[in-house]
């Protein structure tokens, strides 16, 4: 089956009602957890947990798409899931080069624009091909005026934060700038969310209250959501009353109401 439906499935409101629309968020941060709990539960190994991640992910992205949602950011592999057994890191790595040779073309023809955030230099040898068809999907899809997808891969907001640092700091120690020059539309411009809102709705299945090192500058005023689902049962409906929950949320910004 197609990635993406017609024209005429894309009108699908779900449980959203054509106000709920209008009022849905630019950007949402997805921290996809749980996918080991729902392999060990079904007494299966990790691997097949991330096997069903993937598919959930794939619902996930056709809806913001269809929904006309402009930048929707997934947590795949942070800097601190190298720690996790080879088995499990090559088997992650192994769904996600399948993921894009598979379906990018069905992303490209839906006008989705493909980024990797996160340091994809720094993977280890032997994931070269990987490394490889993220670039050619990050190519290809560049000018694509559709969903901005970002996929956090290998990545970790405190080193993302730090590498804005570093970058800042040695144009103003060649004299390009002045440290009291530096404001925060220029730091948000180092960081690899550059030219993208901030984090409006931040999403994290499987329980869990934190947020293990993921856009921690762009969620300063991020709506919280988590639910008790397992990533890989995480689907268009519950993304739906999750979205449904932020079209009633009261944003203050500080202010007051
Ligand atoms: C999220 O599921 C996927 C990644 C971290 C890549 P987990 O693998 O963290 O699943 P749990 O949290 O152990 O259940
Ligand atoms: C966060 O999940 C990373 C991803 C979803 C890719 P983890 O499962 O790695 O986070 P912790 O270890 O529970 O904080
Ligand atoms: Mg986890």
């Amino acid at each position: 089956m197609a990635l993406f439906g017609k024209d005429e499935a894309k009108k699908e409101l779900g449980l959203l009602t054509p106000e709920d629309i209008r009022r849905l968020p630019r950007h949402v941060g997805i921290i996809m957890d749980g996918n080991g709990r729902w392999a060990v539960r079904r007494g299966m190994p990790r691997s097949f947990g991330h096997k069903a991640g993937v598919e959930a992910l794939r619902a996930i992205i056709r809806r913001s798409s269809d929904l006309g949602i402009e930048a929707l950011t997934i947590y795949a592999f942070s800097t601190e899931n190298w720690s996790r057994s080879v088995e499990e890191v090559s088997a992650l790595m192994g769904l996600l080069l399948e993921y894009f040779t598979k379906e990018l073309d069905e992303l490209h023809r839906e006008h989705v624009c493909i980024r990797i955030i996160g340091d994809i230099s720094g993977m280890p040898k032997g994931l070269e091909r990987q490394q490889a068809a993220l670039y050619a999907a990050m190519d290809r899809t560049r000018e694509n005026t559709g969903l901005k997808l970002n996929i956090a891969l290998n990545y970790g907001s405190q080193q993302e934060i730090v590498r804005a640092a570093q970058n800042l700091a040695r144009r103003a120690a060649a004299g390009e700038l002045a440290p009291e020059q530096i404001t925060r539309e220029m730091f948000a411009g180092e960081l690899y969310t550059a030219g993208l809102p901030d984090v409006d709705f931040l999403i994290r299945t499987s329980g869990e209250l934190r947020l293990s090192n993921f856009l921690l500058y762009q969620c300063a005023y991020a709506e919280f959501y988590k639910t008790d689902i397992l990533w890989p049962d995480f689907d268009r409906n519950a993304y739906d009353e999750a979205l449904l929950t932020y079209t009633k949320r009261e944003r203050r910004f500080g202010g007051v109401k």
